[in-house]
């Protein structure tokens, strides 16, 4: 029997390894850049760390989405759903309150989910993370959103869209739930199964549902943001006047809720039209409260994530995917025996400067150049007993076809130079 991955995994293959790069360097610029430091927290956590954080009526714990597993001295731990509460565990246990406040994060890695599987949603992805902790500030709220949408912009992306709302605080979201279960509880025969237990856990999110039925209902209804409170309406125009003031393009959703129930005040997605029906690339907002639930001191924070595969997919869209610049790759060929070492020993010395590889074998010249081709080399050196005699290797260039004699040193400085 063949092996297989996992469904809802992938492999990235070699060639695949540059667009991913790009992602992470955008990230590296533009986050570094904006004083995030990276951090790197592990892979799995005890389940209480993502059970206390997501809430009980995140899809995450409703629809057991959770890879939770029991390890040998019979602990319960998960492998991550998500980033922000391992950040959050990791940002307590090192103390990390007592460095200059706001605290930047931003980390990079896989996240799991057992969904059900389809274009855009996989059980292992892979997500990029931002997080700020200690203010209140609206700024700190318009800088990520400024932050999520310059990265995904680095990232080569034009056409995605920022939506913007509020789910208010603790205290508009209970009165804004009751109004709701209100409204719902008499109609609960019109909607579906999965918002009848929304209804029941947290009503806000039955307008989450793609269901139309569903949405036709709660299409009557106030909307979150039509019902805020004072104190938060006021924090959320404050967020859109520093938009507006530095031009990052919005669109205002007053129905936007999140799939996590650690958010409060600021909630906002990314959007991307052409990648199928998951078409959020990622998401975010405040999250005051979330520390102090994971035992930390109680500063607020607020952040987004990206899914790196989504990001990916709008940049295959948008054809920013085309070949990188390349750097050059030399291939060399042994015409003889004595070549073979020759070609060996000066790769070792050459690969200080660049991408060397070298046939183990000795070649013909046409065999030896096809085989450059089929390695993407940029050029070919090949060596037999009239180049040794002559203390070069005949260097071919293999997009335009020129051929000249080259010392060592030449072939060093063409390493060198940048194609
Ligand atoms: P989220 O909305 O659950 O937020 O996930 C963020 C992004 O991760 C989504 O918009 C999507 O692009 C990607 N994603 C989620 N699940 C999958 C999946 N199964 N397959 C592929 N991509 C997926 C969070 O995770 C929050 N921790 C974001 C945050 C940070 N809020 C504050 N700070």
């Amino acid at each position: 029997m063949k092996l297989r991955s996992v469904k809802g995994t992938s492999d990235v293959l070699p060639e695949q390894q540059a667009a991913w790069r790009r992602v992470r360097e955008a990230a590296e610029r533009v986050l570094g850049n904006a004083g995030a430091g990276q951090i790197t927290v592990p892979l799995f956590e005890y389940a209480e760390v993502f059970e206390k954080s997501v809430g009980e009526s995140s899809d995450i714990v409703v629809q057991k989405e959770m890879y939770v597993f029991e390890d040998r001295g019979g602990r319960t731990l998960a492998l991550r759903p998500e980033f922000t509460a391992g950040l959050m565990r990791a940002f307590a246990e090192h103390g990390l309150h007592t460095r200059p406040l706001p605290v930047k994060l931003w980390s990079m890695g896989a996240a799991f989910r057992a969904e059900n599987v389809q274009r855009g949603r996989y059980r292992q992805f892979h997500q990029v993370d931002y997080e700020v902790v200690g203010t209140e500030s609206p700024l700190a709220d318009a800088e990520a959103v400024q932050l999520m949408h310059r990265l995904l912009a680095e990232c080569g992306l034009t056409r995605h869209v920022i939506v913007l709302g509020s789910v208010g605080d603790p205290e508009d979201r209970a009165a804004y739930n009751a109004y709701l279960r209100q409204q719902l509880e008499p109609r609960k025969a019109e909607l579906s199964a999965v918002s009848v237990e929304r209804l029941r856990l947290n009503p806000m999110r039955v307008f989450d549902s793609k269901d139309e039925k569903d949405q036709a209902v709660v299409a009557e209804l106030d909307r979150p943001l039509d019902r805020l409170g004072e104190a938060s309406r006021a924090h959320f125009e404050q967020v859109r006047r520093y938009l507006d003031a530095w031009g990052v393009p919005y669109r205002v959703d007053p129905s936007i809720v999140r799939g996590l129930d650690y958010y409060r005040r600021t909630a906002f997605e990314a959007h991307y039209e052409g990648i199928g029906a998951q078409s959020a690339l990622g998401g975010g907002g405040r999250y005051d409260g979330l520390l102090k639930l994971l035992g930390g001191p109680d500063l607020p924070g607020i952040g987004f994530a990206f899914g790196v595969e989504r990001v990916l997919d709008a940049m295959n869209e948008e054809g920013v995917l085309g070949p990188a610049a390349r750097r050059p790759h030399l291939f060399l060929v042994p015409l003889d025996d004595e070549a073979v070492a020759e070609a060996a020993t000066l790769a070792t010395r050459l690969r200080e400067a660049g991408t060397v590889e070298f046939a183990y074998q000795r070649r013909a010249p046409g065999k030896g150049l096809a085989d450059a081709d089929k390695r993407g080399a940029t050029h070919a050196a090949l060596r037999g007993e009239s180049e040794r005699a002559r203390g070069v290797w005949e260097l071919k260039d293999l997009a335009s076809g020129e051929q000249r004699p080259a010392s060592e040193d030449d072939l060093l400085a063409l390493l060198e130079s940048s194609a």
